[in-house]
């Protein structure tokens, strides 16, 4: 039966240790210059219905590294932008691809390409989840610090995409997490209820930056308006500044705290310039990595 990568909550454990090893003998083969055309002869529909630099990027070098292609397919060029029907587009297209990876806007719209497809479908970031992220972002924590086990993250900023799946990652694996978000701007509620009554290690939701920020192993944000939340960027800025990273949130943090940020990053506004571009950040190295994840990912599922 073919498998999907539609939300991380849905993973078994056993899962996180494949795409662990997996992501880390890739990354290794390459970096010896080594070839690995594990995918020779497959074709990724790439659906994009927002912007994109590094998702896009990574999947396509992935899938070349791995001897397939990617095809990138941007709504707006193609009929799904002139309203064709998305169980036509999953159908027809699972005749053509071995595989689809879908950036857009509801989490039900990937779930019912999901439905209809008869290839593997990865969610490439709904405005509910942004599971290829925090996998590569897991991986990272993992290569740089040894294991996440017992570890805190810390997330501080707008209760989006990336928040909700650090709460799902929260929810299956031994990590402790804190968020600090503003009033009206929490974690999906519902995604946020399962995850406090699942969490191994708990997770707590802070209104106080600082609080949340005590004695973490890692300190993550986002940007305050996400695609799609550009008209309210202005207001946002007033409603979220003060839940910056910067050297302040940093002294609450352990001495070795390892500052994250999945990218775009907007300097003075969720992070300071001096932090993010400061000796504790890894945000590079984190963006590298999606590359490796995804690629085992791609290779598990096609
Ligand atoms: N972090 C991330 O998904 O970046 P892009 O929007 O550039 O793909
Ligand atoms: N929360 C951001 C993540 C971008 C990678 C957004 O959805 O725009």
């Amino acid at each position: 039966m073919k498998k999907d990568l539609l939300s991380i909550y849905e993973l078994e454990t056993a899962d996180y240790d494949i795409i662990w090893k997996k992501a880390a003998r890739l990354k290794k083969l390459l970096k010896e210059g080594k070839e690995h055309a594990s995918l020779k002869g497959k074709t990724l529909g790439m659906i994009f219905d927002k912007s994109s630099t590094r998702t896009r990027i990574s999947f396509e070098v992935g899938m070349y590294q791995l001897g397939g292609i990617a095809l990138f397919l941007n709504s707006r060029d193609t009929q799904i932008g002139r309203g064709e029907i998305i169980s036509d587009s999953a159908r027809m297209m699972s005749r053509y691809l071995n595989g689809i990876m879908i950036r857009t806007f509801a989490q039900d719209s990937v779930e019912e390409f999901a439905r209809c497809a008869s290839i593997p479908v990865i969610n490439g970031l709904t405005d509910l989840l942004h599971p290829c992220q925090i996998l590569s972002d897991l991986f990272t924590i993992k290569e740089k610090k040894g294991s996440y086990d017992k570890l805190k993250i810390t997330y501080i900023g707008d209760g989006n995409n990336v928040a909700n799946t650090w709460i799902e990652a929260a929810a299956k694996l031994p990590i402790e997490l804190a968020l600090a978000c503003p009033e009206g701007y929490d974690p999906d509620k519902q995604i946020m209820a399962r995850g406090t009554k699942e969490a191994k290690e708990g997770i707590t939701l802070y209104r106080d930056p600082l609080e949340a920020a005590k004695n973490a192993d890692v300190l993550y944000t986002d940007v305050w308006a996400s695609m799609g939340q550009e008209s309210e960027q202005e207001e946002r800025k007033k409603i979220f500044k003060n839940y910056q990273i910067n050297k302040r949130i940093l002294k609450e943090a352990k001495k070795d705290v390892m500052v994250m940020h999945c990218l775009p990053a907007h300097r003075g506004e969720e992070i300071s310039s001096d932090v993010i571009d400061g000796p504790q950040s890894v945000v590079i190295d984190q963006a590298e990595n999606r590359l490796h994840v995804q690629k085992a990912i791609l290779e598990i599922l096609l």
